[in-house]
């Protein structure tokens, strides 16, 4: 039985790696561009391909019964259709509801007639990390709506639900809505950042355009796409947070204050 993990070098790719050997599973060959680059564990095959270069895929694809697909939306339809032909029985796919953004990727997952597990994550913590360049420069972060709010989850959490689900037949149909433990407003993030840091952080409540100026030198044009449409959606409310990590995982999902210490360093 051979897994196959795309993206492997990824935020959430590479974790998924670390969390299937941890789960002492054999047989995990990775998808990465530059398999000498890639720094992965011996015990793992690294092959080279991306998933959207679709000429790489079938004999990466040889012999696979499970793979973790991360998202690309606009190649996703032949990625699936080459899976099935190679004759994967089971895929767990980084992905959204059918409606959102990332939706693409489950309802092509359920059409190719190979078994699915949907991973449905909300807000990354590591999301956050966009406000280090205005952290480290200003001591500040500025955004126009202070009280709006998301439940985050760790990548890590998300990453060991993967491996999880890889190995274990029963999460097959099922697509799991995945939150961090609690629901955090803008200002709570910024001030767990703080604490972590040892020091206060102000929130500078600002306008869309001088948020968009403020995120810019980190998320270059992505950030009017995010102003505009990421924050305005977490104005609609958090979701409630779920136990689905701690169940599907056996430890506890990953509270902010926690990640913010471990990642203080990328603040500072
Ligand atoms: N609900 C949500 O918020 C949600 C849902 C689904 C997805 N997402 C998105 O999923 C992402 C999380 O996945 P991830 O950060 O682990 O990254 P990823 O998109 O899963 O994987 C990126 C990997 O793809 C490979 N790659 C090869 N050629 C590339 C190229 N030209 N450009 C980019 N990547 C290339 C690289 O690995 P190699 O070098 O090893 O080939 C890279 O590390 C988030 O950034 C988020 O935007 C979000």
């Amino acid at each position: 039985m051979t897994i196959l993990v795309t993206g492997a070098t990824g935020n959430i790719g590479r974790k998924v790696v670390d969390h299937l050997l941890a789960r002492g599973a054999s047989g995990i060959r990775a998808l990465t561009v530059d398999p000498a680059k890639a720094a992965l564990p011996s015990e793992v095959e690294a092959v080279k391909g991306y998933l959207r270069k679709l000429d790489t895929l079938p004999s990466a694809l040889e012999g696979v019964s499970s793979m973790y697909l991360a998202p690309t939306p606009d190649t996703v339809e032949e990625v699936v259709a080459l899976a099935r032909k190679a004759g994967v029985e089971h895929i767990v796919d980084l992905s959204g509801e059918p409606e959102s953004w990332w939706g693409t990727c489950s309802t092509a997952v359920e059409r190719s007639g190979v078994d699915w597990t949907h991973l449905w994550p909300g807000d990354f913590m590591e999301n956050s990390l966009m406000w280090a360049d205005q952290i480290r420069r200003t001591g500040t972060v500025r955004e126009p709506y202070p009280g709006s709010a998301s439940t985050p989850i760790a990548m890590d959490d998300i990453a060991a639900v993967a491996a999880a689900a890889l190995l274990d037949d029963t999460h097959r149909g099922e697509a799991y809505l995945l939150t961090g433990p609690e629901i955090l407003t803008r200002t709570d993030l910024v001030a767990h950042i703080g604490a972590a840091l040892g020091r206060e952080i102000e929130f500078v409540r600002s306008t869309p355009d001088e948020t968009v100026r403020a995120l810019t030198p980190t998320m270059g044009d992505n950030a009017r796409w995010y102003v505009e449409n990421v924050l305005t959606y977490f104005e609609a409310g958090a979701p409630a947070p779920n136990t689905l990590v701690e169940g599907i995982t056996g430890r506890p999902a990953t509270r902010f204050a926690d990640w913010a210490r471990a990642h203080a360093h990328e603040f500072a």
